[in-house]
């Protein structure tokens, strides 16, 4: 019998059952030992680039230093000198709706700010999942493009698997393809202080962000705002320019216990907590108009009943296949390529007036632009949102692990343009005036290029409270607005919007 690919680490609901027959025996539970050992090894090997690219610096000399930082204009806290700074905090499955529950008063108190920007709301990419999304939004490229197709995946030229909880995997450069913003930071002169965020533990196209914490869990989320202040508070330079956080919580309770639960609430103020936090700690250094922050998700969460489930050995004869990937979508792997059109027959045949539907990879919709890689499955069911795919054998492993808390959990994944996969954006700092970007023409503030496109799924927007909310975007466009803050040349990306246009 084929087995899923879990491990213990997999404690929370499980978010990406993998049916893996080949691999998943191979897999070993890692202890949380191991797991420290690890990340104080990497804090070592770190710590030691650290140095050497610090000795290398001195070497060339501070003149050098000053010279770069003296032919932007640097900004002043009253004490010390400032190169252009942005501060990148994802929460992950952090809802847009979320923000109208009242209980997140730092971010809502962005709104009436004058140094302020907020979108109604960000489109993910497609799959609406975790690692594809943090590094489109890190690349600007879709992930068909990046490469990153899903959280665990099968690459046919490597016949490799990447799976997001093994670090030795995530921490290889092979499978990360694009550019992402601390590549780009670094490799135009600034300095790039990582802590956590998915793709940064690998030297991709060679370079590694000067600070960099690997990721580890639970780290409390005032612990990481420390961390960002440790770097802040770096000599200028050593200081990083670029800095980002990732915080899981948020996610974590959604999976569990679904989006309209206690824990979900007290995920969002444990967030926004770390929010006041952070503008305490920025405002106690008199930095709060001199580096941009910027809030956003990876995507949203679905409500799901426990039973709303598609077993999958009910429409396909398990032996015919290899892999199972993508929950809660079905990406299937044949064993045999030339079975593919007669199975994707017999689903299309099946799928018809149910609660999901099946594709060949070359015919999955163009908005979802998830076509162009090897590494998408050859055939892909995608579930209605409210619906997940398991086998069997699948379901009763996640539920051995997830301690089973309650009859309805949290899902996302699903199409990237229903409203509940919606995910927030909102930023602050010397750069936003008014909802918009300091000095940029209102023609060129975002518009919802997915939607214009193709018209939102589901309940109309919301109301948009103020006028300093802008019209929704996708995330695709981040990179660029990134690039912009600090001044850096973006590289090759899927952005549209004119984010640099007649500014300073
Ligand atoms: C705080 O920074 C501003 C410039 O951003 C400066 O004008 C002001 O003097 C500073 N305040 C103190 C107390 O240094
Ligand atoms: C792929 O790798 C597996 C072992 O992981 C091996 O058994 C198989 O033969 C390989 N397939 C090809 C086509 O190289
Ligand atoms: C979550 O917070 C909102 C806003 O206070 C409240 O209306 C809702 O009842 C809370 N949900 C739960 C399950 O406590
Ligand atoms: C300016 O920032 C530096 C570095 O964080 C800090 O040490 C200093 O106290 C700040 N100056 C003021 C006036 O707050
Ligand atoms: C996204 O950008 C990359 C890099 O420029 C390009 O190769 C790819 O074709 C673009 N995708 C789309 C859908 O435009
Ligand atoms: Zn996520």
């Amino acid at each position: 019998m084929p087995r899923p690919f879990f491990t213990e680490e997999d404690h929370q609901r499980v978010e990406e059952p993998f049916l893996d027959p080949e691999h998943s025996s191979e897999r070993k539970p890692v202890s949380p030992y191991s797991m420290v050992n690890k990340a104080v090894i990497i804090l070592f090997c770190v710590g030691l680039t650290a140095v050497v690219a610090l000795s290398v610096r001195g070497y060339m000399g501070e003149n050098q230093a000053n010279l770069r930082a003296h032919t932007e204009a640097l900004r002043s806290n009253g004490t010390h000198a400032f190169r252009k700074t942005v501060i990148l905090i994802s929460f992950d499955g952090f809802r847009a709706d979320y923000l109208d529950r009242g209980i997140t008063p730092h971010l809502h108190a962005l709104r009436d700010e004058a140094n302020a920007f907020q979108a109604e709301y960000m489109n993910p990419s497609f799959p609406s999942i975790t690692f594809p999304n943090h590094y489109t939004i890190a690349t600007g490229l879709y992930p068909e493009t990046h490469g990153i197709v899903a959280n665990e995946f099968y690459d046919p030229v490597l016949n490799q698997t990447f799976y997001y909880k093994n670090d030795l995997i995530t921490r290889d450069a092979q499978w990360w393809g694009g550019e992402p913003i601390w590549v780009t930071a670094e490799r135009q002169g600034h300095l790039a202080g990582i802590d956590m965020w998915p793709g940064s533990t690998a030297p991709i196209g060679g370079v590694l962000p000067t600070y960099l914490i690997a990721f580890s869990d639970p780290v409390a989320p005032r612990t990481k705002v420390d961390q960002l202040m440790t770097w802040l508070d770096l000599p200028l330079d050593r200081r990083p320019t670029f800095l980002a956080s990732y915080v899981p919580e948020v996610d974590h309770a959604g999976h569990a216990y679904s989006p309209d639960s206690r824990q979900v609430n007290d995920s969002l103020v444990l967030a926004d907590d770390a929010v006041g936090y952070l503008r305490a700690s920025l405002a106690a250094r008199n930095l709060t108009d001199v580096v941009d922050v910027v809030y956003l998700s990876d995507h949203g969460m679905a409500s799901v009943p426990d039973d709303q489930i598609i077993y999958l050995e009910d429409l396909v004869g398990l032996d015919l296949l290899d892999l199972v990937s993508g929950y809660p979508l079905a990406g299937l792997w044949p064993k045999h390529a030339s079975d593919t059109a007669r199975i994707y027959e017999a689903l299309r045949i099946q799928s018809a007036g149910q609660r999901w539907a099946v594709y060949l990879r070359e015919d999955i919709p163009a908005r979802f632009h998830y076509a162009h890689n090897d590494r998408i499955p050859p055939i892909v069911c995608i579930p209605e949102v409210g619906w997940t795919f398991y086998t069997r054998h699948q379901y009763d492993h996640s539920h051995l692990y997830s301690g089973k808390v309650s009859k309805t959990i949290g899902v996302h994944g699903y199409d990237n343009l229903d409203p509940t996969m919606r995910a927030i954006f909102l930023a602050h700092g010397p750069s936003f005036h008014a909802g918009k970007l300091v000095g940029q023409a209102a023609d060129s503030q975002p518009q919802d290029s997915a939607g214009a496109l193709h018209p939102p799924i589901g309940p109309a927007p919301r109301d948009v409270e103020t006028a300093t909310i802008q019209p929704p975007f996708d995330n695709v466009e981040v990179y660029n607005l990134l690039c912009h803050l600090l001044g850096l040349t973006p590289s090759a990306n899927n952005g549209t919007l004119a984010w640099a246009s007649r500014v300073e």
